[in-house]
């Protein structure tokens, strides 16, 4: 078992280019390479920390390559990355090109000796299918696809009270994990916000495009014999003690026991 004492700051996937990570974790001698998939907000951030905390892999979100690029000013910012911010504001899905241009420069974060959690990506077929590519070329197979289940009603509560930390980016949520002093991060005192993606108007755009473009993953995954389902229900820790058992239960990771 890997703990990951301290958290990496992820800078080689986040910041692309040379950037390298200050604590990338330590090589583990079989890595997970896993795919989270589920609709916008179903916790796919919340189950890849507590994942990432035990199987030693690296989490890697494509949201949050975009939210860091909106800390940059615009000129410091590629036309693709400008572009982006923009289908993202309403809560659209950022074009398949641009995307994978920025997964493309950051295929090292893929190779890490430490494995993968993705979030957030693949989020469409084409998506799914140039990553399958990527992989192939570099001899790096998948161990799995966790899929998170759960109705949308709950989904639309959980991304409505979410609220961020602006120095760290830790997930808190108003009602099932407030912070102890309101609108004040816990573990580094920074300010909380609420993702502009999360107001009303732009969660429907969201469950939308996820209906229409990442739904059909489901059944490209199930084809490939890599689809893990995992109910979402009940608490995080509930839910991360099911992916786990799920996880050591697959005849796919036989020779990757965990606990
Ligand atoms: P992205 O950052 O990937 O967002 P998302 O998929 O919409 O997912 P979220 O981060 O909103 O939710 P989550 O599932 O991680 O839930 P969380 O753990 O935070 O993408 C954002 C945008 O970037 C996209 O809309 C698109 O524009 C663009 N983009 C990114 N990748 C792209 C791609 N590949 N292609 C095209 N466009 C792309 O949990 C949510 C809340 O619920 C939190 O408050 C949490 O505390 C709470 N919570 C979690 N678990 C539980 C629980 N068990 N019980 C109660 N509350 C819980």
């Amino acid at each position: 078992m890997t703990e990951t004492k301290i958290k990496n700051d992820r800078a080689a996937w986040i910041q692309g280019g040379q950037a390298q990570c200050s604590s990338p974790p330590p090589p583990v001698a079989r890595p997970f390479r896993l795919i989270l998939l589920g609709a916008p907000g179903v916790g796919k951030g919340t189950q890849a920390d507590l994942l990432c905390q035990i199987l030693g892999a690296c989490h890697l979100s494509t949201g949050d390559i975009f939210r860091a690029a909106k800390s940059l000013s615009q000129e410091a910012r590629s036309a693709g990355l400008n572009e982006a911010l923009a289908y993202m504001s309403q809560g659209r899905l950022v074009p398949d090109a641009t995307v994978l241009q920025v997964v493309r420069e950051r295929v090292r974060c893929l190779k890490c000796a430490c494995g993968f959690l993705l979030d957030g990506f693949p989020r469409t077929v084409a998506q799914a299918e140039a990553l399958e590519e990527i992989l192939d070329r570099e001899n790096l197979p998948l161990s799995g696809v966790l899929n998170f289940e759960l109705p949308i009603q709950e989904i639309v509560d959980r991304l409505s009270g979410r609220r961020t930390c602006s120095g760290c980016k830790a997930v808190y949520h108003l009602v099932s994990r407030p912070p102890l002093v309101k609108d004040v991060c816990d573990q580094c005192g920074a300010a909380l916000y609420q993702r502009e993606d999360d107001q009303p108007a732009s969660i429907r755009v969201r469950m939308n495009a996820y209906q229409e473009s990442t739904l059909p993953l489901i059944q490209f995954y199930r084809g490939r014999g890599l689809l893990i389902p995992i109910k979402a229900d009940g608490a995080p820790s509930v839910i991360f003690q099911r992916a786990m058992a799920a996880l050591n239960g697959s005849a796919k990771l036989e020779k990757q026991k965990i606990l």
